[in-house]
């Protein structure tokens, strides 16, 4: 499964790339907002920061004809930028202009397993559901990943699909349980993923032993 780091924050995404194991990054309005810096100039620098990353902005209009021409823009600022784009009806007809064009997209704010085969039959790169927000509405958010993900498998789609909105590792290891392509999320839930106490007292307990006993490796 791919893993991606939710946010806006370059010093964030050079700490995850660090670790060796980031395959993209997502951002969106709220999180590019929340960096404080122009959007073209951040979105540009992750890019430098993960060199092989798939790296998505979003549009912000909402009709056709301006969305088109803002995905171009952001299209054209670096080869492996993926267009950002809402699932509303104007966003839909643009993902299969933006297919047809070859440049990839990922159809944001899926909610339902219905949202997504309209994601889908366009030609989506990526499906981003999201969890949490569902969560938070006592509802069950990984429910419409597993449909999403039996309903690509069934039909053959090509799209992949990224679980959103993740609020903690357990949405991770139910991503991975649905047999998601992609989970995206804040670092502070990447770095939880290393953590275990067993993995903790067990480094401690040979470490001890080890010195312990005096040995060295040279
Ligand atoms: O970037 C998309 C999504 O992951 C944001 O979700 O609910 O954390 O704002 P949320």
């Amino acid at each position: 499964m791919k893993l991606f780091v939710d946010t806006g924050d370059t010093e964030e995404v050079r700490r995850a790339a660090d670790w060796g194991i980031l395959d993209g990054v997502t951002t969106n309005p709220t999180l590019i907002a929340k960096s404080g810096k122009g959007f073209k100039e951040t979105v540009v620098k992750i890019c430098e920061l993960v060199p092989e990353g798939e790296i998505s902005a979003e549009v912000v209009a909402t009709d056709y004809d301006t969305m088109l021409k803002e995905a171009h823009e952001i299209a054209s600022w670096h080869p492996n930028i993926v267009v950002k784009v809402p699932l509303i009806e104007s966003g839909i007809k643009l993902v299969r202009t933006l297919t047809d064009e070859e440049i990839k997209t990922n159809v944001t704010l899926v909610f339902t397993v219905s949202q997504a085969l309209l994601a889908a039959k366009a030609g989506a790169t990526f499906i981003s559901n999201f969890v949490g927000r569902v969560d938070d509405m006592s509802d069950d958010g990984m429910a419409a990943v597993a449909d999403t993900v039996a309903m690509v498998d069934t039909f053959g789609f090509e799209s992949e699909v990224l679980v959103a909105s993740v609020r903690h590792p357990l949405h991770v290891v139910q991503a991975v349980q649905a047999g998601a392509h992609i989970a995206t999320m804040p670092i502070k839930v990447m770095e939880m993923l290393f953590k275990h106490p067993l993995t903790d007292s067990g480094l401690t307990r040979f470490l001890s032993d080890w010195n312990n006993a005096g040995l060295s490796i040279f």
